[in-house]
């Protein structure tokens, strides 16, 4: 796997998602240039992590399909795998190994694309400067500030410089400060990088603050689509 994928548009057909008798996703599409950012909001329980989850490979649409670029990556008879997309995500929660550095983190992903290890030891390191965290490479996450947790996750899923970066309400744990200041940071990089983009959100500041599309979800459907 290349370490500097170009990034790929994203194209969502049709795209339907049952959790028994109730529709989650009903008939969503949507089309994400190469190169930018849609923000995704909408009420608690309308789908947003749903959709991502579709996009990232951890579930398998009961309808349509999920395309990066003219490859198809999901649809009712097939589903690639998470590790197989060429993609970095970022929780709300952050989701580092506490058994490991901070260095150890960041440089996961790029032991499983078989990344040797003089090449590794490079991204890792212009992906910490990036985040501000060069400083920090030997520490564990335990002996990190919830900004600075923040800051690794965002590194570790750049570090691979995948086609595509899912984010799910990455900074809704941190107060309204650092949220400012790291919102900042993710539309630099963001805008540094080209890489593809689907944020999601609560919080229409930030969806202003970083996207080119924002894209509001009800009931399962596109009730908004503004671009900027
Ligand atoms: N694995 C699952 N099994 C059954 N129902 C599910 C599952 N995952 C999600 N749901 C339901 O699907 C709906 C959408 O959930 P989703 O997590 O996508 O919402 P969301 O928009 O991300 O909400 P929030 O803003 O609170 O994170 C909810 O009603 C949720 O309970
Ligand atoms: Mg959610």
């Amino acid at each position: 796997m290349p370490i500097n994928s170009p990034s790929v548009a994203i194209h969502l057909r049709g795209l339907r998602q049952r959790f028994g008798e109730q529709t989650v996703l009903d008939d969503i599409d949507l089309d994400v240039p190469a190169g930018t950012t849609l923000a995704l909001l909408g009420p608690s329980g309308c789908g947003k992590s749903t959709l991502l989850k579709l996009l990232a490979g951890l579930l398998q649409p009961d309808g349509g399909r999920v395309m990066f670029g003219d490859q198809t990556v999901a649809d009712p008879t097939r589903c690639v795998p998470p590790e197989a997309r060429d993609l970095g995500m970022v929780f709300q929660d952050y989701a580092l190994w506490p058994h490991m550095t901070v260095a150890g983190n960041v440089s996961f992903p790029l032991e499983m694309r078989g990344v040797p290890r003089a090449a590794r030891v490079a991204a890792v390191a212009q992906a910490l400067s990036r985040v501000g965290l060069e400083h920090l490479a030997a520490r564990r996450p335990s002996a990190l500030s919830g900004g600075q947790q923040q800051r690794v996750a965002l590194a570790r899923a750049i570090v691979a410089r995948p086609r595509v970066l899912l984010f799910d309400e990455p900074l809704s744990n941190l107060d309204a400060q650092l949220r400012a200041t790291l919102c900042d940071d993710v539309r630099t990089l963001l805008a540094q990088l080209g890489t593809t983009a689907v944020y999601v959100t609560h919080d229409r500041n930030e969806a202003d603050a970083l996207a080119h599309t924002i894209v509001t979800l009800a009931h399962g459907r596109v009730v908004e689509t503004v671009n900027r």
